[in-house]
């Protein structure tokens, strides 16, 4: 029997990881760990489709194939993933970053009025460093401090911080939510928790098995962070600041009057392209935010 060629290898792979549950994904995901099991990147692969494979690429293909199959997540396996316009590293101390999360950098962006300018930044419970690298790599003169609770997910931050070189103007902070933190900051953003308890069983395999819980579970209605953060937010923020914080997308409703408690002066949803809040943006009393909707 004749060698596969790299698009039969392909092919197979694709239709392995549909046969795991993996639907849309299956073909994507296929290509990028040929990507990675090849060294090769997506043009060079086209390049070679018709061409017979080596057996032990074949084999080091179908090892990771057999990974994704068991419902490893793929940033997991490729060790990467991009976020914005940035590469981050991503590793099982991390929660991946998701493109649900580019809303919370789009909302950021939108609030600020002159992105030359010197900016502070807060990133609360940062995890791989996604929003905090993402707005500085927009905002030119701003700086950054990023806490998280866990030592190992700063480990990475940082990683991502040199890996995307903008070390300089980043200080990660070892810390609950901003205990210990002074402000003020033109931005606090966050990312927290937000899954309900009892929800997170029954998330696919790829959360639910090989996610940081700390990274997910937001307490028996996912909203248990917020009160906390809108105070510290309400403490660290420039009169004129903003505050942008990621939710869940049926958690619009009450988050909204959790920052009305909070005495937020102005807040509002930033949606997604299908039309769900996915950030509470919100200021105090003298907040300048720009409408979002
Ligand atoms: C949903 S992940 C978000 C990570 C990252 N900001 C992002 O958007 O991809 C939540 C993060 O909150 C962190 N975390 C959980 N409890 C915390 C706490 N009490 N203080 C600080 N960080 C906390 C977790 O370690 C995790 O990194």
């Amino acid at each position: 029997m004749s060698a596969p060629s790299w698009r039969d290898l392909l092919r197979e792979g694709a239709a392995a990881l549909r046969a795991a549950g993996l639907g849309e994904d299956a073909q994507s995901d296929a290509r990028r760990l040929l990507e990675a099991a090849s060294g090769l990147g997506p043009a060079a692969l086209m390049a070679r489709k018709s061409e017979a494979v080596e057996p032990a690429l074949a084999d080091a293909f179908a090892a990771l194939i057999t990974r994704r199959a068991a419902r490893e997540p793929l940033s997991h396996i490729v060790g990467s993933v991009g976020f914005w316009t940035l590469d981050l590293i991503v590793t099982r101390d991390v929660l991946t970053p998701r493109p649900d999360t580019e809303t919370v950098v789009e909302a950021a962006l939108a609030a600020v009025p002159d992105r030359s300018a010197p900016l502070e930044i807060l990133d609360i419970a940062t995890g791989s460093g996604a929003i905090a690298l993402a707005l500085l790599s927009e905002l030119p003169s701003a700086r950054a401090v990023a806490t998280d609770i866990s030592a190992a997910a700063l480990a990475v931050a940082r990683n991502n911080a040199a890996h995307n070189r903008l070390s300089e103007r980043i200080t990660f902070i070892e810390t609950s939510w901003a205990d210990g933190v002074d402000g003020p900051f033109d931005l606090v953003v966050s990312n927290p928790p937000y899954i309900a308890s009892a929800v997170i069983d029954t998330l696919e395999p790829e959360v639910r098995d090989h996610e940081p819980r700390l990274a997910l579970d937001g307490g028996p209605d996912g909203l248990a962070p917020y009160p906390h953060l809108l105070a510290e937010a309400r403490r660290l923020l420039k009169p004129g600041g903003s505050g942008v914080f990621e939710i869940g997308y049926d958690q619009g409703e009450a988050a909204l009057a959790l920052a009305s408690a909070a005495g937020a002066a102005k807040a509002q949803l930033r949606r997604d392209l299908a039309g769900r809040g996915r950030a509470l943006v919100f200021g105090f009393e003298g907040a300048q935010g720009t409408p979002q909707d």
